[in-house]
């Protein structure tokens, strides 16, 4: 009697054995599906980018009632790059900006940024999947902290308040902010500004960062620290979209430029090759700095 149990138990022990390795074999059969869908996913999702391209305009046009402020522009950037906008004042770079940061929508164009359309994306939308930019205009909140200023860009990001403090407390340092950290925006000076806007668009930790005019009103010594300063952005990884009006700087800066004229691009290439340009000088340069030293 006992030994006829026995054997049952044992039996019932053998099946369910099987039962779980049969189980386990099937889990491990889903899992590897699972897996080899994925993989196809996101070989089918790299095919569709250009190797190294980040961002990929294509014929973007936008008007203002009679005003053509950007005309069929196109141009590209690949991962890390350092790309310069130029242009008279009037040009359309910074309804350029506006339109790939989704502040304006074009008439007309594509817009990829890593691999995916953002057309008819909102601003905040496009800034999540880390293109950012900085305001012309530079706008803090004058009565906030420097600190609570960041942690609005760091909040982007970051749901936790005590991660987006930490991370805003971190790009205040990496943008020589440190010591003001705790002070009202409003105590700035117009320098130190521009250091908070580009603190608030780092908070977002953007893969590509457009920088509209950051030099604008400093003095040499201030432009140099600001030079310096996105060397090391850029260094670290991020790609950035230059607006500047600073020549030397933005030669120094570029790795290749294009330049606007009439919301049209008329040249693009290597800094040195563009400054020499023929249509670059009688639109925007004037012989005087064609024949200055190269820097
Ligand atoms: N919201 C708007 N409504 C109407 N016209 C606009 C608007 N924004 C810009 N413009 C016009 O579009 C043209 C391009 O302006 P934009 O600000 O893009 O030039 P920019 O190249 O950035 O110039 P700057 O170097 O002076 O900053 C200008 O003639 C400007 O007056
Ligand atoms: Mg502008």
């Amino acid at each position: 009697m006992r030994l006829r149990e026995e054997a049952q138990n044992m039996r019932l022990r053998e099946e369910a054995q099987n039962m779980r390795l049969r189980e386990e074999a099937q889990n491990k059969r889903l899992r590897e599906e699972a897996t080899t869908r994925r993989d196809l996913h996101r070989s089918s999702e790299l095919r569709m980018r250009s190797p190294g391209s980040l961002l990929e305009v294509v014929g973007i046009s936008k008007r203002f009632g009679g005003l053509q402020a950007v005309r069929d522009l196109s141009f590209g950037m690949a991962r890390g790059e350092v790309l310069g906008l130029i242009g008279p004042n009037g040009a359309g770079k910074t309804t350029a900006f506006n339109l790939l940061s989704g502040f304006l929508a074009p008439d007309s164009g594509q817009i990829h940024f890593d691999g995916r359309s953002i057309v008819g994306l909102k601003p905040h939308a496009i800034c999540r999947l880390g293109l950012c930019r900085t305001f012309q205009i530079v706008r803090p909140f004058p009565h906030l902290s420097v600190l609570d200023n960041v942690r609005v860009g760091a909040l982007a990001r970051r749901a936790r308040m005590a991660d987006a403090r930490g991370k805003a407390r971190a790009v205040i340092d990496q943008v020589g902010l440190g010591a003001k950290a705790l002070e009202p925006a409003s105590g700035l000076t117009l320098a130190e500004r521009k250091r908070l806007e580009l603190a608030r668009a780092l908070a977002t930790e953007p893969t590509l960062l457009l920088l509209d005019e950051v030099m604008a009103g400093l003095n040499p010594t201030e432009i140099e620290g600001i030079v310096a300063l996105i060397r090391r952005i850029n260094a670290a990884g991020v790609s950035i979209l230059l607006i500047e009006h600073n020549m030397r700087a933005v030669m120094t800066l570029s790795h290749r430029i294009a330049v606007l004229n009439f919301g049209e691009k008329i040249v693009e290439g290597e800094p040195a090759a563009v400054a020499n340009h023929p249509r670059v000088v009688e639109a925007y340069l004037g012989e005087e700095y064609v024949h200055a030293p190269a820097h």
